[in-house]
């Protein structure tokens, strides 16, 4: 497990392996202010041994939601709270990055926005965003950008944007959903890339401001132009994965070792020189430190073997079972977490 546990760094962020637990929303917050067990359940993923966290989904404006439990920084009186989950990773020798969100279509608003005038099918009912003016554009970059500005204050040691799995700017990139023909839908990067440069207004150049990408956005020929144009404008690092789930193309070459989301990964890194972060079904120590060495890849995401067993990382460095996820139909995490029969497995095998 040489390069699995070998130290990395992002401009001055330093990170002791390899390791990332991925942003996860589990929902604990009744009204998008931090909840003690949002601080308990952070302070046990940094206990168990990763470089890095992206804490969960936290949102940038109360309408753009996508749970009515989700985190928010929408507002200066959230920080006091961020701070805490903050202060609580630091002290366990972790860093932490936060991933700020915006539904978009696919969110719970009553009157969701989109960048044009999408259909989206959702298992209860079939919802059309209202295609966003400028002046919504404008407003929501500005959200985005304030929030950046509380996650500086808050001490997080950057920020990832979520830029993938069918999200607000997902729906921007994906040109099945974003039929804009503005400059918004001509160079649909744009979105994006002014909301970095705002960023980089309100925070220090050395704050890290990273995005997490659909690789397939609908193909992996899009997800690679994306990365492209993110990396001119700045960008400090990529963490791929896919794109909006209903229109993807993916691509991988028959026979692939790993998941599409890895391939995506690893075609990204050949060509564009930031920390690129790989997901999805990533659950031993082997397969994780293969990946790290065949792809060449900087980072890989450890998601729900973290949820099965919050200690992964101390587990897998001391060659210890880390548990397996049992890829249930839905994950359980969604919604019953104390269901979860990959957790009840290896909570029965090391009592
Ligand atoms: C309960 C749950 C919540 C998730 N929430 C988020 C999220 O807030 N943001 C995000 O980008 N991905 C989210 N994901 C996706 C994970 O970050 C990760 O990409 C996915 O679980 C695949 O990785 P894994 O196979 O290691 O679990 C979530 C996944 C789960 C299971």
């Amino acid at each position: 497990m040489k390069k699995l546990f070998s130290e990395f760094s992002i401009k001055n962020v330093k990170i002791k392996n390899r390791i990332c637990v991925p942003p996860m929303v589990v929902g604990f917050s009744p009204d998008g202010y931090v909840a003690p067990e949002n601080v308990e359940r952070y302070k046990k993923l940094a206990q168990g041994g990763a470089g890095l966290i992206i804490q969960e989904a936290t949102c940038i404006n109360a309408d753009g939601r996508l749970s009515s439990k989700q985190l928010g920084i929408w507002e200066d009186g959230q920080i006091e709270g961020l701070k805490t989950i903050v202060d609580t990773v630091h002290k366990e020798n972790c860093a932490i990055f936060i991933q700020i969100h915006h539904a978009g279509v696919v969110g719970i608003s009553e009157a969701p926005l989109c960048p044009s005038a999408y259909e989206y099918k959702n298992p209860l009912k079939t919802v059309v965003g209202r295609e966003m003016t400028i002046e919504d554009i404008k407003s929501i970059q500005n959200d985005y950008i304030k929030a950046a500005r509380r996650a500086y204050e808050a001490g997080y040691d950057g920020i990832e944007l979520h830029g993938c799995h069918g999200y607000l700017i997902s729906q921007f990139l994906n040109k099945r959903v974003n039929k804009r023909t503005d400059a918004y839908g001509k160079n649909p990067e744009n979105f994006v890339t002014e909301i970095l440069e705002g960023i980089r207004k309100v925070t220090p150049e050395e704050f890290v401001v990273g995005i997490r990408l659909g690789g397939f956005e609908p193909t992996v020929e899009d997800g690679l132009h994306h990365a492209k144009v993110l990396k001119a404008n700045g960008i400090d690092f990529l963490d791929i994965s896919y794109g909006f789930f209903n229109e993807l193309e993916m691509n991988a070459p028959e026979g692939y070792k790993f998941s599409n989301a890895v391939y995506a990964a690893e075609e990204i890194k050949k060509e564009v020189s930031v920390p690129i972060f790989a997901v999805d079904g990533i659950y031993s120590a082997e397969n994780a430190e293969d990946i790290l060495t065949e792809t060449n890849v900087d980072l890989v995401d450890i998601g729900r073997g973290f949820l099965i067993n919050p200690n992964w990382a101390n587990d897998a460095k001391e060659s210890k079972d880390t548990g397996k996820c049992l890829k249930c139909a839905k994950c359980m995490w969604f919604s019953q977490s104390k269901v979860c029969a990959g957790k009840v497995v290896f909570e029965r095998n090391n009592k």
